[in-house]
């Protein structure tokens, strides 16, 4: 099963992605999270992405493309994959459907995750993530030990407010169409109203995903 998770900055995708890959047993693909790995590794797709996330700009769609087509070709994603923020424009979602018919798959689901700007400003703002794993925090400070694998916990740049502001631009001007572009394209959205705790919003995913 391929799902593709929409919503804007701060709106739990990550946090709902890890829980969604554990019950349903698919990995998730984070094109953050990768492009991120590839920053601190300092590749060639690493150097060309770093401004673009550092002022909360999207990256080019061909380095996403790119991405995309290693990542969907390879076994790891042959029983379906859950793609965390990985579509967050129209060509982006039209590059993936026709690399995945190229391979006889499909989208399969579309999850969008609703969050006031209020709330997604407070999450950012507070947000820690592990250098090492990505696993983001609330309520811890930097400096301390990820729970899941020991790394260091740090403040994303792209978690300052002007860079905060920056994105919920981008998510409004170049990815809230995306939406139409599946429904236009007999993909029903399905709307998860996710300002509610944790569990509770993946048992709401759960359910909108039929399982
Ligand atoms: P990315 O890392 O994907 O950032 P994002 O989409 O802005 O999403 P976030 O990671 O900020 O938020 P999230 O929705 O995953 O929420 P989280 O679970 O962390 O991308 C970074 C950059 O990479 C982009 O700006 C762009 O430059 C580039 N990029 C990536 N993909 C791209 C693409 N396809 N095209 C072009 N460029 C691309 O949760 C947020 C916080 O809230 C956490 O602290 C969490 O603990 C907390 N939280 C989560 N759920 C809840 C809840 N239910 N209640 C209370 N707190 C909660």
């Amino acid at each position: 099963m391929i799902i593709v998770l929409l919503g804007p900055p701060g709106a739990g995708k990550g946090t709902q992605a890890d829980k969604l890959s554990a019950k349903l047993g698919i990995p998730k693909v984070a094109t953050g999270d990768v492009l991120r790995a590839a920053v601190r590794d300092g590749t060639k797709r690493g150097r060309e992405a770093k401004s673009y996330m550092d002022r909360g700009d999207l990256v080019p769609d061909s380095v996403i493309l790119g991405i995309l087509q290693d990542v969907m070709t390879s076994p790891a994603a042959a029983k379906g994959a859950i793609l965390d923020g990985a579509v967050r424009t129209v060509p982006q979602a039209e590059g993936l459907a026709a690399m995945l018919k190229e391979i006889g798959k499909k989208v399969d689901k579309v999850l969008l995750f609703d969050v006031e700007d209020d709330e997604l400003v407070n999450r950012l703002s507070t947000r820690t993530v592990c250098e090492g794993c990505q696993t983001p925090y609330m309520g811890r400070e930097p400096g301390s030990t990820c729970e899941k694998c020991g790394g260091r916990l740090v403040r994303r740049k792209d978690d300052e407010p002007e860079a905060v502001r920056n994105r919920l631009d981008v998510y409004r001007k170049q990815t809230s169409p995306v939406i139409g572009w599946y429904g236009d394209h007999k993909m029903p959205v399905l709307r998860i109203e996710a300002d509610a705790p944790v569990d509770t919003v993946t048992s709401r995913a759960l359910k909108a995903l039929g399982k």
